[in-house]
């Protein structure tokens, strides 16, 4: 396929994913509007020194008023470049948090369902008429099993709703032939990791000790499991090319996995969710 003329616009690309995402597609010939939160993310990527990656800023999924400035500037520049529309984009930022559902910090959890929710619906309602245009698609990246892990939640709840808006969409918008495709990925190596270790040690402190005293045996035991799994972690350029592969394929599938794990987790959600959950609970013990 042909990626000169074409252009994917990716949210959250000042680190991880996003930003291995932004650089593979741009080197491919993508021209890629990629979206940070602040100027340092785009003097950053700007470092890359790649003329066909145009960073996009400040765009905040959470802040309904930059949704405006970024449509007129992504516009400006599709219609500058000459192009028909807009080919892609990819629902990529996130950030999600460790924490029992009963002690969760609840302004992080709104901001994570507008990040990873609303946010990526105002962006669609506002892109699609380009993406029609340019006979495009939709990419999501998500996790690729919809399981219950303890502490794990603010991630999780939103990727059973990622796979609920995604495969939705794929029938709402048969009329148009626009793709709604997840790239689904295993444990990959991203900044993301450790800052969610740095959230739990403050979040840790911050719970009233009587509560947070009935969940560290536990925590302490799933964070252990993670870091031996974090040794193992994928590198994120292995999502960039598995997003490639969906926006270059001819006939793409709905769903791509990629990175370490993704087949284990993928084959839980095979299972009957009783059985997936009988597995679960074993292995909490
Ligand atoms: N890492 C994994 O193992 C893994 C596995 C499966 C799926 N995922 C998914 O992949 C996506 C990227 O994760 P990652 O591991 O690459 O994390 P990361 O390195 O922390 O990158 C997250 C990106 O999202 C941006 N972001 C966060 N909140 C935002 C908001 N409200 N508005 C706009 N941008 C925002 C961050 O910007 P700032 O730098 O400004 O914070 C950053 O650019 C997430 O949706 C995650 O759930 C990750």
């Amino acid at each position: 396929m042909k990626t000169g003329g074409k252009s994917v616009l990716i949210t959250g690309c000042s680190s991880g994913i996003g930003r291995a995402c932004a650089i593979f597609l741009a080197e491919k010939g993508f021209t890629v509007f990629a979206t940070v939160r602040n100027e340092t993310g785009a003097a950053d990527l700007k470092k890359e020194g790649i003329e066909n990656l145009v960073p996009m800023h400040p765009f905040d999924l959470t802040i309904p008023g930059h949704l405006p400035r970024l449509a007129e500037a992504v516009t400006g520049e599709i219609e500058k470049r000459g192009q028909e529309g807009l080919y892609a984009i990819v629902n990529n930022a996130g950030g999600g948090f460790i924490s029992p559902i009963e002690l969760m910090d609840l302004d992080k959890f709104r901001n994570e369902l507008e990040t990873r929710l609303t946010g990526p619906i105002a962006l669609l309602q506002a892109f699609l008429p380009q993406v029609r245009k340019a006979r495009g698609r939709i990419v999501w990246i998500a996790t690729p099993g919809l399981i219950p892990l303890p502490f794990d939640s603010s991630i999780h709840a939103c990727d059973f709703a990622v796979n609920n808006l995604a495969r939705t969409l794929n029938i709402e918008l048969i009329p148009w032939k626009i793709p709604v495709i997840m790239v689904r990925c295993g444990a990959m190596k991203t900044e993301g990791v450790g800052r969610t270790y740095r959230d739990l040690e403050t979040g840790f402190k911050a719970w009233p000790v009587e509560k947070s005293g009935l969940y560290s045996k536990k925590l302490e035991e799933e964070v252990k499991k993670w870091k031996i799994l974090d040794e193992k972690r994928s590198d994120p350029s292995e999502a960039a090319k598995m997003v490639f592969r969906a926006l270059a394929s001819e006939k793409p599938k709905s769903r791509y996995r990629t990175g370490y794990m993704s087949g284990a987790a993928a084959f839980l959600e095979l299972l009957p969710q009783t059985f997936a959950d009988f597995i679960l609970k074993r292995r909490a013990g």
